[in-house]
């Protein structure tokens, strides 16, 4: 048997260890202080996020994204987003067979695990010529900027406005922008500054239509009072998009009518997601109690490989009471989405693959994906839509 070494004996503890063989990612760990080291696939079967991100409690390997955990033996034994006992494809499958000697961790290379998948939908997807996609905060556009990993010259492409944010499209566009938002007639609106991740825009559409993330990637913003579950909601489709109405609990400390003992603090909420190909994205939230209504408004800029950047802008209406909120209001909303945003770029930054995968048997969708199914189905039936497209 050829064995390949992995990691000094010395460097592998209870937290896990990012390592390659023959280039494959894997995961080393002791699943408890002093035990023999394991190793799987770097990649969680769930949405394929690094395994090296998770942390080890109780024995158990905590998923970064959404909390699946996993025994030493790589079987799924908590799966947060829906009761009963997880599917037996939710398990990691047996790692390689490991071997320590001289100081040395190794393990047998016949037993390496399938390298990561193809066909991912990248930032540098053909299908992209054939969409506007936002190029800047309107006055504030430099003359050339980087769009599915070409240059573009501002001034001599077609280009329109929208919602504050220049758009432009390379090539015939096969689906329009979101309408102007009419019915928001009474809100005031503000921009977060745009930021880049290296993650691709698909992943980035994935991560904002995601219901199960927030106990895990949020636990420092919002999300530790959020429920683990997530009961069944429906998905219906528009052209090019889709749409899901959920309603969800949440806790509501800063409502005046919490601290006035009117209500209680933990109220009920209407999550709007409305999607639409290949990067435009809206969360509506209705505090059905408190009348307060938040509106994000989600834009991302396939750059290239390894960039894509972000545009967020709030519309707020009915926070703390009042239908227009005060400048102080606003401000402290705007930087409390910058620190939710940040919790999710940093997972986005320890993510490996460059696109988001497309077909159904490269990841394990389960209840709460409802949504990103419906992402991937549309984005698969734009990319083959397009004239550009070798299909
Ligand atoms: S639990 Fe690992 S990616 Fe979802
Ligand atoms: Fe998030």
């Amino acid at each position: 048997m050829r064995w390949l070494t992995i990691a000094a004996e010395s460097d592998v503890g209870t937290r896990p260890l990012a390592v390659t063989a023959d280039g494959v990612p894997l995961v080393v760990l002791r699943p408890g202080p002093g035990a023999d080291p394991v190793v799987f696939a770097d990649r969680c079967p769930h949405r394929l996020v690094p395994l090296s991100a998770a942390t080890l409690d109780n024995g158990r390997l905590r998923c970064a994204y959404h909390g699946w955990e996993f025994d030493a033996s790589g079987a799924c034994v908590e799966l947060p987003s829906q009761e009963g006992r997880p599917p037996p494809r939710a398990s990691l499958g047996p790692g390689p067979r490991v071997r320590v000697a001289d100081g040395m961790v190794a393990v047998a290379a016949e037993d390496l695990p399938a390298p990561d998948p193809s066909g991912l939908f990248t930032n540098e997807d053909p299908s992209l010529r054939h969409a506007w996609h936002p190029v800047g905060i309107a006055g504030q556009v430099p003359p050339t900027v980087m769009l599915a990993g070409r240059e573009f010259e501002v001034a001599r492409e077609r280009t329109t406005e929208r919602w504050g944010l220049l758009w432009l499209a390379p090539a015939e566009p096969l689906t329009g922008l979101f309408p102007d938002p009419d019915e928001d007639d009474a809100f005031v609106g503000a921009w977060l500054p745009p930021v880049r991740t290296p993650a691709s825009a698909g992943v980035v559409a994935d991560n904002f239509l995601d219901v199960a993330h927030f106990p895990f990637v949020h636990a420092g913003t919002f999300g530790a009072a959020e429920a683990r579950l997530v009961d069944r909601y429906e998905v219906t489709t528009e052209d090019w998009g889709c749409r899901s109405v959920q309603e969800q609990w949440f806790d509501n400390p800063g409502d005046p009518g919490v601290a006035a003992g009117r209500r209680p603090v933990r109220q009920r909420r209407r999550a709007t997601y409305v999607y639409r190909a290949p990067f435009q994205l809206m969360l509506r939230l209705e505090e059905l109690d408190a009348g307060a209504t938040k509106t994000i408004l989600f834009f991302a800029q396939p750059e290239s490989l390894t960039s894509t950047r972000v545009y967020t802008k709030m519309l707020l209406h009915g926070i703390g009471g009042v239908p227009d909120p005060a400048p102080e209001v606003v401000r402290a909303e705007v930087e409390f989405e910058e620190r939710v945003l940040a919790e999710d770029l940093a997972l986005q930054r320890r993510m490996r693959l460059t696109g988001l995968p497309l077909r159904p048997r490269d990841e394990l969708h389960v209840r709460a994906d409802l949504l990103g199914v419906h992402l991937r189905r549309i984005l698969g039936d734009f990319r083959t839509a397009t004239p550009s497209c070798p299909s």
